[in-house]
């Protein structure tokens, strides 16, 4: 049995080093597999359960695009009205239904901590497709992948994390998953809107440097990687104070004239004003590649929790 066999995947820092090249590694592999065209069936016979009490669209379908390219089938509830959520069922009681259909359960969850009381309650492995603000650690293993795919490294980068860093949970996941290596941080945000402290503590305890700024133009000027944010509105008691930050940091086109030759763009998405289209067709625009590299790290994912890999 492999190392992340039976395991859940609840937080980006609960992976060894050797585990994040074992995910890396195993999706490079189904990556090259699928662009040859071959057809896999490591996950025949197993059924995937996708619950998603807030919307997704880039999580959920490319769960099950992994999934279903795996040779496995899926189940899923894409919206919190559509099951009995709605009628006032528990978590726990939901996940102990549906640990009677399927062999894995990926959760997506407004309450922070949802992904690991659902762990809590099933053998099943869980995999947390984001719990409020907390984490979303899949994504950030995504968000790695790219980098290494975009940079051809990570070691030695200057990564800079801009936007809403209080609220949104990639970050959290990326900045903790990224201590793992030799970067440095340049954390962009609005005071109101700051990197919580815990999550800059752990990653200066990790031997990480981290610098923090409100400024979007030195930035880009340093960084060999900028990584984007919503500010996450659904997160905000106050629709005013949403407002009022909305527009605090918009990328715009002519703004990447200071930057670095390779540079590269990311954005968890989906976005609302924080990047200009006409920023779309830079070649280190790699948004959409990101999304799109959901999909193997994800295969990955499946294929080890489930001992398939
Ligand atoms: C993010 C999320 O849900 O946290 N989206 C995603 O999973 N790709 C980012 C966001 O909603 O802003």
């Amino acid at each position: 049995m492999g190392k992340l066999s039976s395991k859940d995947v609840l937080r980006s820092d609960q992976f060894s080093k050797d585990e994040i090249t074992l995910i890396l590694e195993t999706a490079r592999r189904y990556e090259a597999a699928v662009d040859a065209g071959e057809v896999l069936d490591v996950m025949k016979g197993k059924v995937l359960s996708t619950l998603f009490f807030e919307p997704s669209t880039r999580t959920r379908l490319s769960f099950e695009t992994a999934m279903l390219r795996l040779g496995g089938g899926v189940i899923t509830v894409a919206e919190a009205r559509s099951s009995s959520a709605a009628k006032g069922e528990s978590l726990h009681d939901t996940i102990k239904t549906v640990e009677g259909y399927a062999d894995v359960i990926v959760l997506r969850h407004p309450q922070i901590g949802a992904a690991k009381e659902a762990a809590e309650a099933t053998h099943r492995p869980v995999l947390n497709a984001g719990d409020g603000a907390g984490q979303h650690p899949t994504q950030s293993l995504l968000d790695l992948y790219t980098i290494l795919k975009e940079q051809g490294k990570v070691d030695g980068l200057r990564i800079a994390l801009t936007g809403d860093l209080k609220n949104g949970r990639t970050v959290h996941s990326l900045a903790l998953l990224l201590s793992n290596y030799d970067v440095s941080f340049l954390f962009v945000a609005p005071d109101a809107l700051k990197m919580p402290r815990e999550i800059v503590e752990q990653v200066k305890a990790a031997g990480v440097d981290v610098a923090e700024t409100d400024d979007l133009a030195t930035a880009i000027r340093e960084a060999d990687v900028l990584y984007m944010t919503r500010i996450q509105k659904e997160r905000f008691e106050d629709t005013a104070e949403y407002d009022r930050l909305k527009d605090a940091f918009i990328l715009r086109r002519a703004m990447l004239s200071e930057a670095k030759s390779n540079f590269t763009i990311m954005h968890p998405l989906p976005r609302v004003n924080e990047i200009e289209t006409d920023v779309d067709d830079h070649s280190g625009a790699a948004y959409f590649r990101q999304s799109a590299n959901g999909v193997p790290i994800r295969m990955a994912l499946l294929a080890l929790v489930t001992g398939r890999a």
